[in-house]
């Protein structure tokens, strides 16, 4: 359906391996080291660095200006984003001894599926900035290893082209709440004929945060044309377009960087390059999306609207107030993601790991808690598991994963993370999720 998928390597079949890590003598930690350090009798190193400093540091390096400003940038002073990682520092692992950790389980079960380990990947836009096969690229990865991705709302593939390399393995979707309902229900629908396990409403950005790097850039992927596939994919949003392109064009002044956005987005937008340099469709679909991209008016009661419209379990994303963990279960929601979107929205927020123990205290075991922001590695999640998650959502560092080795570089980061976790599990004296509990927390002095 989109131009990236019709690349030729995208488009290759491919078949996801289920490596059943569980079954590895040893478990998944022992299995990837022994895998990294066998390798390297051979001379053979992996393609990402272990470490998330230098996985950042070697992606910045790969990525152009913009995609880095938009990637690793965040609202303000960034100061939430340095707070997520502060957040996380304040907690100790408090680790037991001798209790036969041989075997051990590091499986969840969430909304009737049983994962092999409490990761997902997080939903993330315009993953084209990163890697041309973006979106793709992350769906082969995510599936190889069951772990479900949740397909972005601003995906640079659709999901109908996602979907097909994932084979039976577990993907969600999230969703922006769009001014038109009739969008919603669409994109809704189409999710579920792509066999998400799950909707995810991500209740944080229903207006853009103020982001700094990206303002110096003057740069809104959106704008380009990246990003908008799950738009240009759409009947309803296509039908909108129909109309929208039959007013008057509002007239621009041409300028050389106009006609260079201009030829890109032709080259970017569905269909052949010269009808899109000639046709008013492409501009017309950008103009169209930033229109009803999101819906500021957004009330709980709203929510009624997609419990009507679907079956799938409602997770909500980007709740940090135990008032409102309460609020959505008074509305029914099945899941909640505590998140502060990265530090991208609001400056000086919650730290998400500091916002879980309230919305913990307030949910009890009536619906999955789950959480981002700030996870870079199995330890991060091992106390977000002991703080009351069910599971928690990777994400930054699978974008960096995938600007400097595509497919093979977000598969790797899965692996490290899952491996980490593993070894943390252990190396605590528990034997499976159920044993992380609170009693293996400190507070750090
Ligand atoms: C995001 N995030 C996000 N969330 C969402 O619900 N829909 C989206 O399309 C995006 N897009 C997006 C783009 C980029 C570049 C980033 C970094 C993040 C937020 C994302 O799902 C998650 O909440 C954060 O990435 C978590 O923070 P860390 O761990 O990546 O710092």
């Amino acid at each position: 359906m989109t131009k990236l998928a019709t690349d030729p390597a995208a488009g290759r079949a491919h078949s996801p391996r289920h490596v059943n890590e569980q079954s590895v003598p040893g478990g998944v930690g022992r299995q990837r080291q022994a895998e990294i350090y066998l390798g390297g009798a051979l001379g053979q190193k992996t393609s990402i660095p272990a470490g998330q400093s230098l996985l950042e540091e070697r992606a910045r390096q790969v990525m152009t200006e913009q995609c880095l400003a938009y990637v690793a940038g965040g609202a303000g002073l960034e100061s939430t984003i340095a707070a997520n990682r502060a957040a996380f520092e304040g907690w100790r692992i408090r680790p037991r001894m001798l209790r036969d950790v041989s075997a051990r389980d590091t499986s969840v079960e969430l909304f009737s599926r049983r994962l092999e380990s409490p990761f997902l990947l997080a939903p993330i836009g315009v993953l084209e900035l990163a890697h041309r096969q973006a979106d793709l690229a992350v769906a082969r990865a995510a599936a190889s290893q069951r772990t479900p991705m949740i397909f972005s709302n601003q995906a640079s593939v659709a999901m109908e082209d996602c979907a097909p390399a994932m084979g039976d393995a577990p993907r969600w979707f999230q969703l922006y709440w769009s001014t038109s309902d009739e969008l919603v229900a669409s994109l809704v629908s189409r999710a579920e004929r792509c066999g998400c396990d799950a909707i995810v409403v991500t209740l944080d950005t229903t207006l853009f945060g103020w982001r700094p790097r990206d303002l110096d850039l003057a740069f809104l992927p959106f704008v380009a044309g990246k990003g908008i596939a799950q738009y240009t994919s759409d009947p309803v949003f296509n039908s909108l377009l129909d109309q929208a392109e039959s007013s008057p064009a509002a007239s621009s002044r041409i300028s050389l960087a106009a006609v260079r956005s201009l030829i890109a987005l032709s080259r970017r937008y569905p269909g052949s390059f010269w009808s899109n340099l000639v046709s008013r469709r492409p501009r017309a679909a950008v103009r169209l999306f930033l229109d009803i991209y999101s819906r500021p008016s957004l009330t709980w009661a709203d929510l009624s609207f997609l419990r009507a419209k679907t079956k799938l379990p409602i997770v909500l994303k980007g709740i940090l107030d135990p008032e409102d963990a309460r609020i959505a279960l008074d509305n029914g929601v099945d899941g909640i993601v505590v998140s502060n979107h990265g530090g991208r929205q609001v400056d000086g927020a919650i730290a998400s790991i500091d916002a879980l123990p309230a919305v913990v205290a307030a949910v009890g075991d009536r619906v999955p808690i789950l959480l981002d922001s700030g996870i870079r590695g199995g330890a991060d999640a091992f106390k977000a598991l002991a703080l009351g998650a069910r599971a928690v959502l990777i994400g930054r560092p699978y974008v960096y994963g995938l600007a400097l080795a595509g497919e093979q570089g977000v598969r790797e980061v899965i692996r490290n993370f899952r491996a980490e976790l593993d070894l943390t599990i252990g190396l605590a004296g528990c034997r499976s999720v159920g044993e992380v509990d609170g009693a293996r927390l400190a507070k750090a002095p």
